[in-house]
């Protein structure tokens, strides 16, 4: 679409592009290195004697840091060069992606080959599957709702940033229900709201999930407009009144068979004239420029995304109407797939199958 805006927050990749860079700048953020030079400006020694570093580690990590681009040398002091001050005001989003591909570094080095040559004993031991473990999301016990927070802060953080190309994309201002399937912490829902006065949302998650997404929204002015529906949406029963039906970054999580499964099941919750929305990221075809560090789970991840033609057929044998689909370039391509349930008397297309 054009006119839309470069999103900011897509600054933070251009520190997080070597191993290197992005292990120095966590250090630096943890040492309390960036917050002391996000101040004023400080030579390498002096920020060694203020911090009580070690003297030659300091100057290993300025000079780490200088080489990645975040600290300029003026004279003896070092600052933050202006690129990276502005990529800063994304702290949490950096810190989240650092945890991130930081978890995933042993995936890199020891499962790279089986990835690319036998992707089941690659998942088999992979971290990123041990991290996401939806089977301890089905209550919530206390040491099951621990183990979700650590993957579900992550999803949180990124969804804060990647709703917004979303929203920007959507005119939602007809629309009065949402159903997000896999709404995880309620934050794509709480900033359509925020956008949308006149709407309301259904989150519809794991158990443990909506008891995190809960307090999560606790504060938010949207919450009351917010209810969390804890189940398997697979099986569970879903509301049937609402006029739009969001998947974001879910639906690449499912085998073709039940991604069906829950396409058809938004499409019974949808009133006649209701809209399905599918925003998630685009197989990887050629990369427009080396990816980052930074972007490693998303790499990892790969395999498991789709092209856009999957839900353009499921949605056309579900009998949806007006199907678009969009490549949205964010940091790597995401995808928006929309269409819409006729309204009674309209024709439908022609159904599969
Ligand atoms: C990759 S996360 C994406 C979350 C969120 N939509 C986002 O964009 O950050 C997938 C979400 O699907 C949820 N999920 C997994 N299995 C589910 C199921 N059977 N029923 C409902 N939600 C499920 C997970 O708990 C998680 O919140």
């Amino acid at each position: 679409m054009p006119g839309l805006p470069m999103y900011p927050y897509l600054a933070v990749d251009q520190f997080l592009q070597t191993l290197l860079g992005t292990r120095a700048l966590a250090s630096a953020l943890e040492l309390g290195v960036i917050d002391v030079l996000a101040d004023e400006a400080s030579s390498a020694p002096a920020l060694a004697a203020r911090l009580r570093l070690d003297g030659n580690g300091c100057l290993l990590l300025t000079e780490l840091l200088r080489h990645a681009g975040m600290l300029e040398q003026h004279g003896d002091a070092l600052a933050l060069s202006d690129a990276f001050r502005a990529a800063l005001a994304f702290r949490d989003l950096m810190e989240a992606k650092i945890a991130f591909s930081t978890l995933l570094l042993p995936d890199l080095v020891q499962g790279l080959t089986a990835l690319v040559a036998d992707p089941p004993a690659f998942l088999a031991r992979s971290r990123a599957l041990a991290l996401f473990r939806y089977d301890r999301a089905l209550d919530t016990a206390a040491d099951n709702l621990a183990d979700t927070e650590r993957w579900l802060r992550l999803t949180t953080v990124l969804t804060r940033y990647e709703a917004a190309p979303l929203l920007d994309r959507l005119p939602l201002g007809g629309h009065f229900r949402l159903l997000d399937i896999g709404g995880n912490s309620g934050e794509l829902a709480r900033q359509a709201l925020a956008r949308h006065p006149q709407l309301r949302a259904v989150v519809a998650d794991l158990p443990a999930v909506c008891a995190l997404g809960r307090r999560h929204l606790a504060q938010a002015p949207e919450r009351a407009r917010i209810e969390f529906l804890a189940g398997d949406a697979l099986t569970a029963p879903l509301p049937t009144d609402c006029d739009l039906v969001c998947f974001k970054s879910m639906l690449h999580d499912w085998p073709e068979a039940q991604a069906r499964t829950l396409l058809s099941r938004a499409v019974a919750a949808l009133r006649p004239g209701g809209r399905v929305v599918i925003f998630e990221r685009r197989r990887l075809e050629q990369l427009a420029a080396p990816p980052a560090f930074g972007q490693l789970p998303v790499l990892l991840f790969a395999g498991f995304y789709r092209t856009a033609d999957f839900y353009v057929q499921t949605l056309t044998g579900l009998g949806l109407m007006g199907i678009e689909a969009e490549v949205v370039e964010l940091d790597l391509p995401f995808m928006l797939v929309t269409a819409h349930k006729p309204t009674a008397g309209a024709a439908a297309p022609h159904r599969q199958g």
